[in-house]
């Protein structure tokens, strides 16, 4: 018999809109070697859940308490066969033993050019707002493997993007949207291939 090589399960980690976990899902469902085995939430309203069932991929929520204070979350991870966690848009500090199970195989995209706009509170809106306050000339995705604190760990990918006066958040944020669409599953898929 033939040895039958088992695919490399993503698990996904998000809290809000879904767009990256979307992209994801479907940049790899005809892949023969990477999938993604579940959809984490911690926001019960959160509309990833919804594009979750639409996209037929097992989802999941967890509250705070069951991210801190207990080994639930990573129990479910490690019942998925989970090989790496992908933050999308995921809002909290990675609990240590799940840095521990999956050492450098967690991985997230901020959406500004780390060091500059990283930490906490420093998410979604308010890190394009910082952006434009400033006046930045150009802003940018990086994706980045997750350590202990919020967003820093080696960084795997950057790339830019032009900032205008006439940019306001919004419009950056459609920007690097499109960055993140382009460049966020490319970059999970390379990194996992090196690993392998
Ligand atoms: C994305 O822009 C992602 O880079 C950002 O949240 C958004 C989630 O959108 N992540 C952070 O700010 C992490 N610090 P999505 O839910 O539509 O993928």
């Amino acid at each position: 018999m033939q040895n039958m090589k088992q695919k490399i399960h993503l698990a996904i980690l998000g809290s809000g809109n879904g767009t990256n976990a979307q992209r994801i899902c479907e940049y790899f469902s005809e892949n023969e070697c990477i999938d993604v085995c579940c959809i984490i939430y911690n926001k019960k309203d959160a509309y990833i859940a919804e594009r979750a069932k639409n996209l037929g991929i097992d989802s999941q929520y967890f509250n705070k308490h069951d991210f801190y204070d207990s080994d639930v979350v990573l129990q479910y991870l490690q019942e998925k066969q989970t090989d790496y966690v992908i933050l999308a848009g995921f809002l909290l500090l990675v609990p240590e033993n799940i840095l521990q199970a999956y050492p450098k195989r967690v991985i997230n995209i901020h959406p500004a050019l780390l060091p500059k706009y990283g930490g906490k509170g420093m998410y979604g809106h308010h890190v394009h707002q910082a952006v434009i306050d400033n006046h930045e000339t150009e802003s940018g995705i990086t994706i980045h493997i997750v350590d202990q604190h919020y967003d820093q760990g080696t960084t795997l990918f950057q790339a830019r993007c032009h900032v205008t006066p006439e940019d306001s958040a919004d419009t950056l944020a459609d920007k690097i949207h499109l960055l993140e669409q382009e460049y966020f599953p490319v970059i999970i898929e390379k990194t996992v291939q090196k690993n392998a």
